[in-house]
């Protein structure tokens, strides 16, 4: 779609959400939590547990507040700083589900068809899938927008639903002739670490439901089991090659290359320049040890939080209405400009 005529001039903010449907992975912590953390040092910044998107597929009542709570444990054991930026639930938080509904109203059916995520967790039986999966990036949506969210760091599998969220935005606008209220979400995604795929599969992306625990490095995983998976990990006999080119073809290889590069902070290419013509039996061993350094304090750390349930639950309270605070008008604004009574 083309450029709004009157482009957003609102504050800069960055939002970003994390289901909490399972523990956290290496994937989870590159893709996301990490650039949470350098977030929060340079922007007014909001991390969201998204409890109404867990319930998209069944989850289990007796676990589902647990869960939450786990997820933002791992946001504090990674670095977050609630009294820097806001953390909270969903659920909590009414707008999300009020500018849900609203949104459903501008999004189109044909929009929410082509999304790759729906017809990958739908599978075959699209009928029986709820009608809130297939709205699930609508939500998603709402969660930037209710805040006029600017910047939205993630990992490459939500680069789609970034793209609907900027739709959707810009429909809002041009529909009820508010040019300018809602900004157009931009996804930080760049960066090596930004699609880890699962240590058995190159091909696949690294992933809280892979029924294997050998595809993904677990942020509860001790320095052990780190080595172990790394070691097991499915690669090829050949050497690591010069250039990125070299990794074409390779995806067990390129993957633990990108891992090391992001660990690193450095790129894939500076990471063959150090390991070029090196086998996987010297390579796997020096990724291992970053992993585990980079790992196992978040892990050790996230112990540490679990034991104090009531300081998780004040961190949420707290979010929440901070959260509120910010939404609360914007959504009186939304009900103004689509002409609801009393407002
Ligand atoms: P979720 O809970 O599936 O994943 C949380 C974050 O982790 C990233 N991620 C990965 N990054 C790199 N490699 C991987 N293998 C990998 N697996 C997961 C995801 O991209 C995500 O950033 N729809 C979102 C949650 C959400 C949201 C939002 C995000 C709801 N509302 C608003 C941003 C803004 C999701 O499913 O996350």
């Amino acid at each position: 779609m083309s450029e709004p005529s009157i482009p957003y001039t609102g504050p800069e903010r960055v939002f970003s959400g994390v289901q909490p449907t399972g523990a956290l992975h290496l994937g989870n912590y590159l893709g996301a939590l990490k650039k949470f953390v350098t977030l929060q040092d340079t922007h007014d910044c909001i991390f969201c547990v998204v409890d109404l998107h867990a319930i998209t597929v069944p989850q289990d009542p007796k676990t589902l507040g647990h869960n939450t709570r786990k997820i933002t444990a791992a946001f504090l054991a990674a670095g977050l700083d609630p009294k820097r930026a806001v953390i909270f639930v969903q659920s909590a938080v009414r707008a999300h589900s009020e500018l849900a509904w609203i949104f459903n109203c501008s999004a189109r059916m044909g929009w929410l068809e082509r999304m790759t995520q729906f017809k990958d967790k739908a599978g075959k039986d699209k009928e029986r899938a709820s009608v809130g999966l297939f709205a699930y990036p609508v939500l998603q949506a709402a969660d930037i927008l209710a805040y006029k969210a600017t910047h939205v760091p993630v990992g490459e599998d939500q680069k789609q639903h970034l793209e609907l969220s900027r739709d959707i935005a810009e429909r809002f606008n041009r529909d009820y002739n508010a040019p300018g209220f809602f900004p157009l979400p931009e996804p930080l995604i760049k960066g090596p670490g930004a699609r880890v795929m699962s240590l058995k599969d190159g091909t696949k992306k690294m992933s809280k439901s892979d029924l294997s625990d050998l595809s993904r490095i677990n942020l509860e995983d001790d320095a052990d089991t780190i080595s172990r998976k790394i070691k097991k990990a499915r690669t090829d006999p050949e050497p690591l090659p010069e250039s990125t080119d070299g990794l074409k073809g390779r995806d067990g290889a390129a993957n633990l290359v990108g891992i090391y590069a992001a660990l690193a902070d450095t790129t894939d290419q500076a990471v063959l320049d150090e390991y070029a013509g090196k086998g996987f039996g010297v390579f796997k061993p020096a990724l291992a040890e970053l992993v585990v350094q980079a790992i196992t304090p978040i892990g050790q750390e996230l112990e540490r939080v679990n034991a104090d349930p009531a300081h998780i639950d004040k961190v949420l309270a707290d979010g929440a209405q901070r959260a509120r605070a910010i939404a609360d008008p914007i959504m009186d604004d939304v009900r103004h400009i689509i002409g609801f009574w009393g407002s």
